[in-house]
């Protein structure tokens, strides 16, 4: 049975330590004519996985991407621990906490492991007027480290890119995002190209972060992998948030309803 009452609007930026990581709050995007998102609302808690789901163009990407410094909204606030941010760029996002892993992950193919992890960031032992060194052991050592908090194998940090599997692709770009102690990973649909065995995998990863206090916003079009999970679901249909809900109170059918339909509903609390 589901709940309809609307979920309660808090004041702004309010949260302090006991509120919220995140609190979007009336996110408006336009492109030219077309609404992208119209006065979304999207909280993340501390250690809290949100599954962001919606029909293909709902607004997804476009709210993330706001989120991550990619994209400006043109209406709307961002508090991050209860603090008002404006954040300008991808820079920025990062320096407040917040990795984002796109679907085209942007690995380099020729590159071994410990590269990709460190890509953009490399670790020089020395440099000699303009020519540096890299450090490739600790590279390697730390490179390995990450991938054993993310209970990630891989038999060798020498092992080009180009020979992975599309989920260990994936599992390098997430060990890849926490190299910088993030508060908040998000994932753009990690396990679109996989296949089921690969996105249990990933999913597992989710866990793993939250186990590490990091908060998750998860994209995602196979419900079912949101339901077991997303802490909370957040729906949007047409660049409308229709729904925030707890998944042990809704289900498929209900998400889907929301997803094609457009009632606002809400389990969540607060
Ligand atoms: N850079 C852009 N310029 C113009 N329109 C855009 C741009 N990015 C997104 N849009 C439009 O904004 C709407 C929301 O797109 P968005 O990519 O956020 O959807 P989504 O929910 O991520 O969809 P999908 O599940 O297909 O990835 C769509 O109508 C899309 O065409
Ligand atoms: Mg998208």
């Amino acid at each position: 049975m589901n709940n309809t009452s609307t979920r309660t609007v808090q004041g702004g930026g309010s949260g302090g330590a006991n509120g919220p990581l995140v609190e979007m709050k009336g996110i408006t995007k336009r492109f030219g004519g077309l609404t992208a998102l119209n006065n979304v609302d999207l909280d993340v808690g501390y250690s809290e996985v949100v599954g962001l789901v919606g029909d293909n163009g709902a607004g997804k990407s476009t709210l993330i991407s706001i989120l991550a410094g990619a994209l400006r909204q043109n209406d709307g606030k961002i508090y991050f621990k209860g603090e008002e941010v404006d954040i300008h760029n991808p820079e920025g996002a990062k320096k407040l906490g917040i990795e984002t892993v796109y679907q085209d992950l942007a690995l380099a193919d020729n590159i071994d492991v410990a590269g990709n992890l460190f890509l953009g960031r490399e670790e020089y032992r020395f440099s000699l007027g303009p020519v540096k060194f890299l450090a490739k052991g600790e590279m390697e050592e730390r490179a390995r480290e990450i991938l054993e908090v993310l209970n990630i194998g891989f038999d060798s940090m020498r092992t080009k890119v180009r020979n992975l599997s599309g989920g260990q692709r994936q599992a390098i770009a997430v060990a890849r995002s926490i190299f910088t102690e993030p508060d908040l990973v998000i994932l753009d649909e990690p396990t679109a190209a996989l296949a089921v065995e690969e996105s249990n995998r990933v999913l597992k990863l989710i866990e793993d972060l939250q186990g590490q206090g990091i908060s998750v916003i998860f994209i995602s079009h196979t419900l079912q992998e949101v339901f077991s999970t997303a802490d909370r679901i957040v729906v949007l249909n047409q660049g409308n948030k229709v729904g925030d809900l707890q998944p042990e109170e809704t289900d498929v059918d209900h998400v889907v309803k929301l997803m094609i339909g457009g009632r606002y509903e809400s389990t969540a609390r607060g």
